[in-house]
């Protein structure tokens, strides 16, 4: 399998390091803003809060990030999540996450591998080290943020399980824990969803050196309202396909099926690509809401703007039926 090891991003997008210590400046300061926002989490009884509140040490960041938005800030991105395990609101995930424990962390992969392995949390965060990653984070609902996450290259983390000739796809599951994830307890017409969550990637997709595992953001470990332990983030796709909290990878020969793909095969897709040019059968696509902004509406970019790095993988394929 040809992986890239250097990075295909042209220098022009590359940020120069004064943009880069202003951002850390306003990121230092969204982040102390965002302290007042995350004391309630502390005093509910948070078992994982200092986990939750921990910085990273040494992150660099990394070429791959996008120079040219401005970030979202800290409380904006751990107050207005999807988490359908915490709730369908958007505020539900920020209210009710605390009560997720995410030490110990078992991460189990399997299937079509030479190497399967159960990984404890904390081998993983020593094995891979984590740089901060400016990604756009488009939601298909027509948001839209721009997240300094912080995390470590998915086909770094895959290649290590040595897949076989047969590893077509991966497969990533989430928690299922319905005594600390109140959204996933039944309700009078059932289960929201049918847990757990998962998600998939053709191996490729997965090997891109833009898709990553990631473990924190602003600097820290990962809120639980975030996907905390270990989420992934695939930034040119809509934001549906970074499956949070994940228990389980394995390496697949047929191509998985993902949540809302046997929730609402008409609306939601497996390749969940960002394109302005297929609408959602019930909204357009065309442009996006930035959270946090007062004025108007952006277009949205092909791929999310990653589409130089990325179109690549799909040059054979229709995106209008694709989707
Ligand atoms: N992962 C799980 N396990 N459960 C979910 O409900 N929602 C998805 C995705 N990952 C979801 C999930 C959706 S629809 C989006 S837009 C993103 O998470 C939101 O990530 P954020 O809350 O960090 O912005």
């Amino acid at each position: 399998m040809l992986i890239k090891q250097k990075p295909d991003i042209p220098s022009s997008q590359i940020t120069p390091q004064d943009v880069y210590l202003n951002r850390r400046k306003f990121m230092k300061s969204s982040a102390a803003l965002a302290i007042g926002g995350s004391l309630p989490w502390l005093s509910l009884g948070s078992k994982d809060a200092l986990a939750m509140g921990t910085k990273f040490e040494n992150l660099i960041e990394s070429p791959y990030s996008t120079k040219d938005d401005e970030l979202t800030s800290y409380e904006d991105v751990t107050t207005y999540n999807n988490f359908y395990e915490f709730g369908t609101d958007k505020r539900s995930p920020a209210k009710f996450a605390y009560m997720l424990t995410t030490r110990p962390w078992s991460l189990s992969v399997s299937g079509e591998c030479e190497a399967p392995k159960d990984w404890d949390i904390e081998d993983i965060l020593k094995q891979f080290p984590a740089e901060e990653r400016i990604y756009r984070h488009r939601c298909v609902e027509a948001w839209s943020m721009v997240v300094p996450w912080v995390g470590f290259s998915l086909g770094d983390f895959l290649k290590v399980h040595k897949p076989t000739s047969k590893a077509k796809y991966i497969e990533m599951l989430t928690l299922v824990r319905p005594t600390e994830m109140v959204g996933q307890k039944p309700g009078l017409f059932g289960s929201v969803l049918n847990w757990p969550y998962r998600e998939g990637l053709r191996i490729d997709e997965a090997m891109n050196p833009l898709a990553i595992f990631a473990v924190g953001l602003y600097g820290e470990h990962m809120p639980n309202q975030n996907g905390a332990p270990i989420r992934l983030i695939v930034p040119w796709k809509y934001g549906f396909k970074g499956v949070k909290s994940i228990v389980s990878v394995r390496f697949t020969e047929e191509q998985p099926l993902n949540t809302w793909q046997e929730q609402a095969p008409r609306e939601y897709g497996f390749y969940a690509n960002v394109n302005p040019n297929v609408d959602h059968p019930r909204w357009s696509q065309a442009s996006e809401r930035r959270v946090g902004t007062l004025f108007g509406r952006i277009p949205t970019l092909m791929f999310n703007g990653y589409e130089e790095q990325v179109a690549s993988l799909y040059s054979d394929l229709d995106l209008t039926v694709n989707f």
